[in-house]
């Protein structure tokens, strides 16, 4: 009887979410102020991460930004203090447990708990399997997903004890299909998706609802992350334009944001669709990029 319940409980659940999503279309979302929130961004030195801080910089949020380059990060500092934010710049390496663990105990102490929390930080060699040095294949995991856990475990026990908060993941498109010269990397950022998803899960569990959790999927950006890269079926994608649906995501606590919003139907699709179909599509996109450790590599 308590599963027939259950049942009847699902499908009208689903059909709330449904009208919900629906009216949503025509409802513009609200968003939260983060003005004085203190928004920590690993990665912050180049690309996708500094351009998300100077977002946060424009809404007066507290900016703390962790990159293992110097020079880098300290360039993000002065623009995001330019736009009237304060900006606090570290040097930490996220592919090292130990330099998170101190970093973020300093960060508590002199700044405060963080409100906001942007795992950025990604690398990427773009080379054949077995052409993969061992040392590669362990900075790909410990920086793309690794760090995701050393930081989260620093910063998320305040956010549980207020019960507010927000994690954001940036994963990728990588992170839901497989592809060619790629394994190490689309197994990290599987993984990237896969913590969002479960964190995600265990938050509301545990009633933790005032804490958000956000992921960003996009497919390439133009941020020099990967060198000269196109594809038939989606566009490059300028980075600006990504760093804005991306907060525009954490403001309205949205859970995942796919960029551009056309690859949800290809990933609704190729659930469905025989591996032979997949295998061909991915072929007929052809995917093209060159990583300073391998140039034009191509997938055909
Ligand atoms: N560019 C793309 O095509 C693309 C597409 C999808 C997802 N992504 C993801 O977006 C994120 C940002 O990429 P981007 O395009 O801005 O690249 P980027 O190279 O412009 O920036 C990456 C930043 O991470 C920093 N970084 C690298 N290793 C680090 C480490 N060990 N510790 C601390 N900082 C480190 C770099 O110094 C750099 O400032 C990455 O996670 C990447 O996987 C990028």
């Amino acid at each position: 009887m308590n599963v027939i319940l259950d049942y009847i409980a699902l499908f009208f659940i689903a059909i709330y979410a449904y009208l919900e999503a629906f009216i949503k279309l025509f409802i513009p979302a609200k968003r939260k102020s983060v003005s004085g929130d203190i928004v920590l961004i690993t990665g912050s030195g180049h690309g996708i991460g500094r351009l998300t801080a100077l977002e946060f910089a424009k809404l007066q949020s507290v900016l703390v930004l962790w990159d293992i380059n110097k020079d880098g990060n300290e360039e993000t500092a002065e623009q995001c203090r330019k736009l009237g934010a304060k900006a606090f710049p570290y040097v930490v390496d996220c592919s090292k447990r130990n330099e998170i663990y101190a970093a973020a105990e300093k960060v508590k102490t002199t700044i405060g708990d963080v409100d906001i929390l942007i795992n950025n930080a990604g690398v990427v060699f773009g080379v054949e399997f077995l052409e993969l040095q061992d040392h590669q294949i362990e900075k790909t995991f410990e920086v793309n997903i690794l760090a995701h856990f050393w930081t989260t475990k620093s910063f998320l026990p305040a956010m549980m004890k207020r019960n507010q908060g927000h994690i954001a993941t940036v994963a990728s498109v990588c992170g839901h299909i497989g592809l060619t010269y790629l394994v190490d990397y689309c197994a990290s950022k599987f993984g990237a998706v896969g913590f969002h998803e479960c964190m995600t899960e265990e938050l509301a569990s545990l009633g933790k609802d005032g804490i958000k959790t956000t992921c960003l999927c996009p497919v390439f950006i133009n941020t020099g992350f990967v060198q000269n890269p196109s594809t038939r079926l989606w566009p490059v994608l300028t980075p600006e334009h990504v760093a804005k649906c991306f907060v525009d995501g954490i403001l309205t606590n949205k859970k995942m944001i796919l960029v551009p919003p056309s690859v949800k139907t290809f990933l609704t699709l190729s659930k469905f669709l025989p591996q032979r179909v997949i295998s061909r599509i991915n072929r007929m996109q052809e995917v093209q990029f060159s990583t300073k450790f391998r140039s034009a590599t191509k997938m055909d």
